[in-house]
């Protein structure tokens, strides 16, 4: 693999030679060139094409943000890293916008490398194309506009506690996710990843969020993206929650990772709304091969691929922004479970059982869906798993959920 490029940006020379010192690892493939300040790094930026740029916030006359914001605009594939330190939390919340990553400083140098190597990592995974550069350009998924109402005016309530607020969140994609990333992000120094909405609101607690929401509404909304004539949130959102409830309460074997999988099944088609907003044609030929699939029409290798393109891009997506290992690959496994990491295939089997239950519930009558869920599972990861008697139970139980009849024929 060639040398990954890698700018590091500080005004402080002596912070910045630190930074240098702490990420100068062999056997890294990394080529590290430094800019002291704002003004030497739109240069480097002007000059030359980097893999990731990793920044402070705090610079005179042009902050971090800034300097990441132009990184977004130039070089959209590129990976971003805000450094902040404890007493800017507000402003490095608000540049979560503009940044994938952020550190906390100071910052034990083990742990940077390590969440630069993962966030390069799935930079590598992407290839150089398109798919890398509407992934890493992706800052904000698209909420709908009533959720900011919602929200804004539960967190300005006294009275609202953070029950109120987990219970909002976990029924919206686009600011679940941003949630997430926020909560994992080392700036908050968490010892271990939270995949969890409730253990991440509790953490960040309802000041931050106020934050987080306020600069989700600047920046993002669904009103900045050009999004595929066909797409309908809303329908989006009422599917995720329909699998996310039959992961949570028919698939997971135990309370324990009920949340768990509610928040990777919430997540699990992060991909399409990356696809109906910066590649609409794509999201269109994915939803004729989805439909084709739940016919029981045979895919052809360019449709599998087609498939696994909107799962690669959400996958990838919570990876570039350091959610959790195993929901990054509940994500991008979730059509077929038994490609996932070994270790990590228990969740993304969840996730994909209460997707082929969401789909067979499409079908009236308990056999007719047995049949429905058994073309469209993943039969290696089923046996591997030893659940294959689990169906019919799945079935009934799924059926007395009572879930609404659109949310089941929402797709994909
Ligand atoms: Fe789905
Ligand atoms: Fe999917």
């Amino acid at each position: 693999m060639s040398a990954q490029r890698i700018l590091l940006v500080d005004d402080d020379a002596r912070a910045l030679e630190a930074l240098a010192t702490s990420l100068a690892v062999p056997d890294t493939g990394w080529e590290l060139q430094l800019a002291h300040g704002a003004e030497a790094a739109l240069d480097a930026i002007a000059r030359q094409r980097f893999a990731a740029v990793v920044c402070d916030l705090q610079m005179p006359r042009k902050n971090g943000a800034a300097v990441l914001d132009a990184v977004r605009h130039t070089q959209p594939d590129a990976i971003r890293v805000i450094l902040a330190g404890p007493t800017e939390i507000t402003a490095s919340v608000l540049a979560m916008h503009v940044a994938h990553q952020f550190v906390g400083k100071p910052c034990p140098p083990a742990l940077l490398r390590e969440q630069l190597a993962r966030a390069l990592r799935f930079h590598a995974e992407l290839g150089a194309g398109q798919l890398r550069e509407v992934v890493c350009g992706v800052t904000t998924l698209p909420s709908p506009p009533r959720v900011f109402q919602v929200l804004t005016s539960a967190l300005a309530d006294p009275d609202t506690d953070i029950a109120d607020v987990v219970q909002i969140l976990r029924a919206e994609i686009g600011l679940c996710t941003k949630v997430l990333q926020l909560a994992n992000s080392s700036v908050f120094g968490l010892p271990r990843p939270l995949a969890d909405i409730k253990q991440a609101v509790t953490y960040l607690g309802l000041r931050t969020l106020k934050h987080l929401v306020l600069g989700a509404e600047v920046y993002g909304g669904i009103e900045s993206l050009r999004l595929a004539r066909e797409f309908d949130l809303g329908e989006e959102q009422a599917h995720a929650m329909a699998i996310a409830r039959l992961a949570a309460e028919v698939v997971a074997p135990d309370p324990q990772q009920a949340d768990l999988a509610f928040t990777a099944a919430m997540l699990h088609d992060i991909g399409e709304l990356v696809l109906a907003g910066h590649m609409p044609d794509v999201y269109r030929r994915t939803k004729a091969v989805v439909a084709a699939c739940r016919r029981g029409e045979p895919l052809s290798p360019p449709d599998r691929e087609l498939l696994d393109l909107h799962a690669r891009a959400g996958g990838y997506l919570a990876g570039v922004w350091g959610l959790p290992e195993p929901v990054v690959e509940a994500v991008l496994h979730h059509h077929r479970p038994s490609q996932a990491a070994p270790h990590l295939q228990f969740l993304a089997g969840i996730v994909h059982a209460a997707d082929c239950l969401c789909h067979a519930l499409a079908e009236d009558g308990d056999e007719r869906r047995a049949a429905a869920f058994a073309r469209l599972v993943d039969r290696d990861w089923l046996s591997a798993a030893g659940l294959t008697d689990r169906i019919v139970d799945w079935i009934e139980r799924a059926g007395s959920l009572g879930l609404e009849r659109s949310a089941v024929a929402a797709l994909a």
